[in-house]
């Protein structure tokens, strides 16, 4: 039997983090070929987490880099064509949300190549963010649909998608329990940053929503500023950037610091009181590791994380920041809700069968 060629086409830190556990379980039966579209080019958004993963270099780096919406996705689905046509892969493999997984769809589309998408049937539906764009095109065009949960099943529903859906559960729970495995043989950060275990809060921000409207993040700043205890902070370029541009006022228990790779990102996570952030991975890492969460947005994808009260909406609103982190401890269950930590697995197994 012929080995199949996947072309896997990523380029920003989510998709590196969902990409190692289908990569390694690609190995055993497929070619695959990975692109960077890079999206994410600065070595602490990109490099580090193939270094600190143990992932093989990308075969093909497109070099993209920053720009407008359009632009960026343009010259990715430019640059990615001419890659794909070489290549004549079996199968285009997306993740998530980004821009990069929008070109890959509409590349896979124009070539005609069927195209796999992880992460499928997710939804804010909240249409001025980029990243439900992009998940919903990507979705349309999609002959896979591997959906991490239940409601993502039904989202698609909603939509008439159910041919090709797979729930598989989610890569995500896979890498975290790969890298937990990796974070132990790790000198401990905390004691680099001067924080223990459960007295430190985790913040991070980056969504456009947030960082490019100088009220909002000066809200956000306002209410890490008022927390009554040290907030770590990576900072993102891109909110980097805003702050600079803007001179926000930072309290002094505030750290900013560099953005971090996935290992130790988790061992702040792990070790948090309590994580704010926009990001939606880290709500749903926030709640596989049972650290509380309170997100900096009107809505969430991961809408399980609140429905079990370990996940709280905040929005930007400093007061109802500050109250939650004062007042709100989670009480409920945390039941599995992103599977068994094999999806990887299953994801290769539906592969093998459909790409026959
Ligand atoms: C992208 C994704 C978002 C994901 C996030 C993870 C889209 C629409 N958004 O947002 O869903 O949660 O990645 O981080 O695709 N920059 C650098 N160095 C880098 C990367 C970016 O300086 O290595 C700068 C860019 O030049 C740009 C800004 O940061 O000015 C934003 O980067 P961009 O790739 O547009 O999107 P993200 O905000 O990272």
């Amino acid at each position: 039997m012929t080995v199949k060629t996947i072309a896997s086409i990523v380029g920003a830190r989510p998709q590196f983090i969902k990409a190692a556990p289908v990569s390694r379980a690609l190995a055993s039966n497929f070619k695959e070929v990975m692109i960077h579209t890079g999206q994410h080019y600065d070595y602490e958004m990109s490099d580090l987490f193939f270094e600190e993963m143990d992932m093989r270099e990308p075969d093909f780096n497109l070099g993209v880099g920053g720009g407008s919406h359009g632009e960026q996705t343009g010259r990715m689905l430019i640059e990615s064509e001419k890659v794909i046509a070489d290549l004549k892969p079996d199968c285009i493999l997306v993740y998530g949300d980004t821009n990069s997984t929008l070109a890959g769809a509409l590349v896979a589309a124009k070539v005609g190549i069927p195209l796999a998408h992880v992460e499928a049937g997710l939804r804010s539906y909240n249409r001025a963010m980029p990243e439900e764009v992009n998940r919903v095109l990507t979705d349309h065009v999609s002959s896979l649909l591997f959906c991490p949960t239940d409601a993502a099943v039904k989202n698609l529903e909603k939509e008439g998608i159910t041919k090709g859906v797979h729930q598989v559960g989610d890569v995500m729970y896979d890498a975290l329990l790969h890298n937990l495995e990796l974070v132990r043989n790790r000198l401990s950060l905390l004691s680099q940053l001067g924080v223990k275990k459960g007295e430190y809060a985790l913040a991070t921000v980056h969504r456009a929503g947030n960082t490019d409207n100088q009220n909002n993040m000066q809200s956000i700043l306002n209410a890490l500023g008022a927390l009554r205890t040290k907030v770590i902070f990576p900072v993102h370029p891109r909110t980097r950037r805003m702050i600079n541009e803007w001179g926000n006022a930072i309290n002094s228990n505030i750290s900013l610091i560099e953005p971090l790779g996935p290992l130790d990102i988790l061992q702040l996570q792990e070790n948090a009181s309590c994580i704010l952030t926009d990001s939606g991975g880290m709500q749903k890492e926030a709640y596989l590791l049972g650290v509380r969460c309170i997100t900096l947005r009107e809505e969430t994808e991961w809408v399980e994380t609140v429905s079990t009260g370990w996940n709280k909406l905040a929005g930007v609103n400093a007061q109802s920041i500050q109250n939650l982190f004062e007042k709100w401890q989670p009480e409920g269950e945390r039941p599995f809700l992103y599977g068994d930590g094999h999806a990887a697995e299953k994801i290769r197994q539906i592969l093998l069968k459909e790409l026959k």
